[in-house]
This record gives C-alpha cells, sequence and structure tokens, in this order.
C-alpha cells in the first residue's frame, strides 16, 4: 500500500491559522475529492475538528491519544501504526491529511506527496514540514492559472530510497 500525503500550503509553508486553513481556493477542493475519493484518509484530531465531520465516499480515520474520542462514522484509533493497519485489506493508496503534526510524523515512510502551493506568503501558526526534496522524483508540475492561481506537484519517492 502506497502512503501519500495530501497538502495545501502558502509559500511560506504555512498550512493553517487557529485551527483553519487560512484561504479557499476554488476547484481545489474538488480535486482533493477526487484524488481521494474511495480511499482511506488518516488525519489528525484537529485537522478533523477543523473538517468538522468525516467526509463521504471515503474510509476516515482519526488519530488521537483521547481514549474516549468520538467521532461519528470515523475509525478512532491512538496511534499511527494503527492508523495504518485500521485501512481496508485492498487499499491501495491510503492519504494522509493533515495536519502539521501528522506530516511530519509520517514523512519518512511517505511514498508521494501531492502538493499545492500557493504562490505567496500567508500568515498562520502551523506549517509543512521540510522534507528531502531530493529523496522524491517530481512527476507533475502544472501552474493552474485560476481565479486564485496556484502550483500543484506530485512528488515521488525515488526507488531504493
Ligand atoms: N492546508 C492543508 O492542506 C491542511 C490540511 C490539514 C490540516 N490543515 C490545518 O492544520 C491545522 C491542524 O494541524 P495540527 O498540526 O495543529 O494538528 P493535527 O496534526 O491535525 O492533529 C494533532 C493531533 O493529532 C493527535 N496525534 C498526533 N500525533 C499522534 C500520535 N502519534 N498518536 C496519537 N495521536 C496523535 C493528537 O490528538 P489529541 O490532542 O486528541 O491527542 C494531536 O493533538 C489546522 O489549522 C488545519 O486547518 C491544513
Amino acid at each position: 500500500m502506497l502512503i501519500s500525503q495530501i497538502v495545501a500550503m502558502a509559500s511560506n509553508r504555512v498550512i493553517g491559522d487557529k485551527g483553519k486553513i487560512p484561504w479557499k481556493i476554488p476547484g481545489e477542493q474538488k480535486m482533493f475529492k477526487e484524488i481521494t475519493m474511495g480511499h482511506a484518509m488518516i488525519m489528525g484530531r484537529k485537522t478533523y475538528e477543523a473538517i468538522g465531520r468525516a467526509l463521504p465516499g471515503r474510509t476516515n480515520i482519526v488519530v488521537t491519544r483521547q481514549k474516549d474520542y468520538k467521532a461519528p462514522d470515523c475509525l478512532v484509533v491512538h496511534d499511527l501504526d494503527s492508523a495504518l493497519e485500521s485501512c481496508p485489506s485492498e487499499e491501495n493508496e491510503a492519504f494522509i491529511i493533515g495536519g502539521g503534526q501528522i506530516y511530519d510524523e509520517t514523512m519518512s515512510s511517505t511514498d508521494r506527496v501531492y502538493l499545492t502551493v500557493l504562490p505567496r506568503e500567508v500568515p498562520g501558526d502551523t506549517y509543512f514540514p521540510e522534507f528531502s526534496e531530493s529523496e522524491f522524483n517530481v512527476i507533475k508540475s502544472d501552474f493552474i492559472d485560476a481565479v486564485v492561481p496556484y502550483h500543484f506537484y506530485i512528488y515521488e519517492r525515488k526507488n531504493g530510497d
């Protein structure tokens, strides 16, 4: 099973502010939906609360250390190994959908990164971790010249790394 991260960040690596994503990029949510539909999604408890509900058509897995945490229509697990073990056995690509803590903790085992970059700095309090780009090939690099323009990249870990 591939482990993929999917994230949108500003040029200063900000991904969140006060528990929310501090921008709206028309079309980007649709792309997120298309990429993740039918797959397992692993998220930190704070990201789950930012979304506020289970996203339909996907296995929603919420990671928390709180033993009695309830998240309707989600699988609740208490460590990252259990999160990966909770993915359906037929899953071929599980998505780490944030936030900052979970991206950081899973980066070393990540095979693919779907990265949206907003080409401007945005103030915030949560960041996407630096990762060793030399360990990855860029297999897609697009500039989307929309109302809110953005770059979209797919990084894939080089074989043998
Ligand atoms: N721009 C984007 O693409 C994007 C995507 C996702 C999220 N975000 C933003 O990112 C921010 C949230 O990120 P964050 O870093 O603050 O929080 P987070 O990673 O979403 O969640 C952190 C929480 O996950 C749980 N957790 C983390 N590691 C764990 C482990 N190893 N075992 C068990 N539980 C673990 C803990 O929950 P407990 O405290 O309950 O124990 C921890 O407080 C929000 O602003 C959100 O909007 C942005």
